[in-house]
């Protein structure tokens, strides 16, 4: 028996604070594990990360380790990462190339594509066995791939990727277009690494620009070069900290783009910050977009979001170029595994830089993630105390927000308005009503 029915989980999430359980209780995890990740469309990697026949990676979704392999054929196929012999893991390796998985345990062995390829010494078995059972390997109930972003679900019983993606599927649009060949391509790995504290923390996180000139002062001071962009000549690290220090500069964050969706999906607008790129690296990148698409190409090229989140688990951050999947591993632990991408026939000078801004921001020891992480495992650790039951969200209250799950809302600045949007939808997914 839970001690959350619907009306406990909805006096948790109040329209300015929640209560600390949203974010510490073990049993509110479990319900999240069910009730949303069970139930909605989950990001497992992008196709390009398996670019070769035969190869894979392994991942999880929602707590459950799974396979994304492509098979002899060419095909990707998402299936859950359990011999159906035992029960084993059939692969431990985060990446690979391989004709069939073996199974350590007794060597069952399996196609790339999940299907049963044979036991040793089959004699033990009644004649027929082997073959009328149903033994591959079990692919997740549902699985869509749109411009190589591969989803699925654990449920059957979910709306059309489309709808549930909504206007965010433009974001997704955004990043590929910025290709010359409309394509992006995750050929540089990943990185993985996990912080101690609950999914929710990052997730919220991303649209606060409200802590972003105090938890990352740090790397702003005289040498940070953490927010350098492609082609930038000028530290941008140094604009950060004069927008901090300078009083004036206020307005600039007051008004910044803010805004989401409904399904508890948010972005955050083009920073002010972010210069106009020009030098000969961009202008071989104008002209190769502009053979590409004549006068579409500028509107193309030109970066409009900073970042897109989606809900429940991953978002775009645009000028790193990479995607950021937080996998919740439980009520106190978050797997973060961000994957840059190559703009496929852009300059390689581009590629370069965007690598270089990746692994100075948001490796394990990138100076901002390492910021981030700081202040997250904090909450979490801070939450844990009787002192009060309340975190409070109350910024931006008195905007014009209409997040209330039913469609689009537009906000700006040091808005709280984007973790808001994420728990009127946990609300609505959590009671069965998203
Ligand atoms: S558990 Fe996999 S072969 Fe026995
Ligand atoms: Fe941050």
């Amino acid at each position: 028996m839970t001690a959350y029915n619907n009306s406990a989980l909805r006096e948790l999430v109040q329209p300015d604070r929640v209560h600390r359980d949203f974010y510490i209780n073990p049993e509110v995890f479990d319900m999240e594990m069910e009730r949303i990740f069970g139930r909605i469309w989950l990001f497992v990697g992008h196709a390009s990360q398996v670019p070769n026949n035969g190869d894979y990676i392994t991942t999880t979704v929602a707590r459950q380790p799974v396979i994304m392999s492509r098979d002899r054929k060419g095909e990707v196929h998402v299936m859950f990462n359990r011999c159906t012999h035992r029960g084993s893991q059939v692969c431990l390796e985060q990446s690979g190339n391989t004709q069939r998985f073996e199974c350590p345990y007794h060597a069952w062995v399996f196609n790339t594509d999940g299907r049963f390829a044979g036991a040793p010494y089959p004699k033990g078995y009644e004649d027929g066995f082997l073959a009328k059972e149903k033994l591959d390997l079990v692919k997740l109930p549902r699985m869509e791939i749109y411009r190589g972003f591969v989803f699925v679900s654990l449920s059957t019983d979910v709306p059309d990727i489309d709808v549930f993606l909504g206007p965010m599927k433009d974001h997704i649009d955004a990043f590929c277009d910025r290709s010359p060949e409309g394509e992006v391509e995750a050929c540089a790995g990943v990185f993985r690494y996990r912080y101690s504290g609950n999914w929710k923390l990052q997730m919220e996180n991303q649209t606060d620009v409200y802590h972003i000139m105090f938890t990352h002062v740090s790397t702003t001071d005289e040498d940070g070069k953490q927010f350098r962009r492609e082609g930038a000549e000028e530290d941008e690290a140094g604009k950060v900290k004069v927008l901090a220090q300078d009083s004036r500069l206020d307005d600039q964050w007051e008004e910044h783009p803010l805004g989401g969706h409904r399904h508890g999906h948010v972005y955050m607008g083009r920073f002010a910050m972010d210069k106009k790129n020009s030098g000969p690296i961009y202008d071989r990148y104008k002209a190769s977009m502009e053979d590409a698409y004549g006068d579409k190409a500028e509107d193309l090229m030109t970066v409009k979001t900073h970042n897109s989140i989606f809900y429940p688990h991953w978002s775009i951050q645009h000028l790193t170029q990479h995607i950021r999947v937080m996998n919740p591993i439980s009520v106190d632990c978050t797997e973060n595994i961000i994957i840059p991408l190559k703009l496929k026939g852009a300059p390689e000078e581009m590629w370069h830089a965007a690598l270089r801004s990746n692994n100075n921001s948001h490796s394990p020891s990138g100076m901002v993630m390492s910021d981030d992480m700081e202040v997250w495992v904090r909450c979490h650790e801070g939450l844990k105390t009787q002192s009060t039951d309340w975190v409070v969200l109350a910024r931006g209250m008195n905007e014009n927000f209409t997040g209330d799950n039913t469609g689009s809302y537009e906000s700006h600045g040091t808005s709280e308005s984007g973790a808001r949007n994420q728990q009127v939808a946990w609300v609505d997914y959590m009671c069965g009503e998203g």
